[in-house]
């Protein structure tokens, strides 16, 4: 199975910015048609075009979006991205549910978003916090936020998961290797046992939580990991470009 390398930028970006990184990227990323892996920018909205143009030459890298915006009442909304935009920009993927977006939001937005996504691949993301950890409640907090998922589960939806301990983004910390291991195929039985035309391969669960180049090998290479969802290394061309050429 491909594995999957996605940098989530959140919100930093300039036009400069771009340009440095994909210079050094486009030169030194090793990829083609046969190579096992997929690799996948999310950009700030704004840059989207920016980022597509930067990887237009490039096979096995694409693009999506963070987040996006519904109106459930189709009342307008000021500074929104819907779906239909996002779609018409061309973006592969969109990530729905960061712990970072998911505070403000209604477990009834998630589904109406997952809904919205006819083009569009999701990374849905799911994970605990530190006290739910502490409480051994981290199983219990992952299966309610894949509840969401599957309740809105249409035919032909590719099921991609992030997998993100809350205290693991941009803390340094991460689960143990097992620990990740454990938990991504626990989500995997999950899924299957709630949707049992899904199969085990078709199921694609990504780790997030402060990868790094000097732990992206282990825990690409971890039963059970199809990818990882970079943040903070990602925007460091030379380090993400490095994570990127990891073989398998
Ligand atoms: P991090 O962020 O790699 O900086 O921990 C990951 C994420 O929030 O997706």
């Amino acid at each position: 199975m491909k594995k999957v390398i996605a940098a989530n930028w959140k919100n930093n970006c300039s036009k400069d910015f771009i340009n440095k990184y994909f210079s050094f990227f486009n030169a030194n990323i090793k990829i083609n048609q046969k190579s096992k892996k997929e690799i996948i920018f999310f950009p700030p909205d704004l840059y989207l075009d920016l980022v597509s143009q930067s990887i237009k030459d490039l096979s096995g890298i694409n693009y999506g979006c963070q987040n996006l915006n519904i109106n459930e009442d189709n009342t307008t909304l000021t500074g929104g991205s819907t779906s239909a935009m996002l779609e018409d920009m061309n973006c592969d993927y969109v990530i729905i549910g960061h712990s970072e977006t998911r505070e403000n939001e209604f477990n009834k937005s998630l589904k109406s978003k997952i809904l919205l996504c006819k083009k569009m691949n999701i990374i849905f993301c799911v994970g605990e916090n530190s006290l739910e950890r502490q409480n051994n409640q981290t199983l219990k907090k992952i299966f309610s936020q894949l509840d969401e998922l599957i309740e809105s589960y249409f035919d032909n939806m590719s099921i991609i998961i992030a997998y993100e301990p809350v205290w693991a983004i941009g803390s340094g910390e991460t689960p143990t290797l097992s620990n990740i291991s454990q938990t991504h195929e626990s989500i995997k039985k999950y899924i299957i046992q709630k949707l049992p035309s899904i199969k085990e391969n078709d199921i694609i669960v990504l780790y997030g939580g402060s990868v790094t180049e000097k732990n992206a090998s282990s825990i690409l290479k971890t039963d059970f990991v199809d990818g990882v969802l970079v943040g903070g290394a990602s925007l460091m061309a030379e380090e993400f470009t490095k994570i990127c050429n990891i073989e398998f």
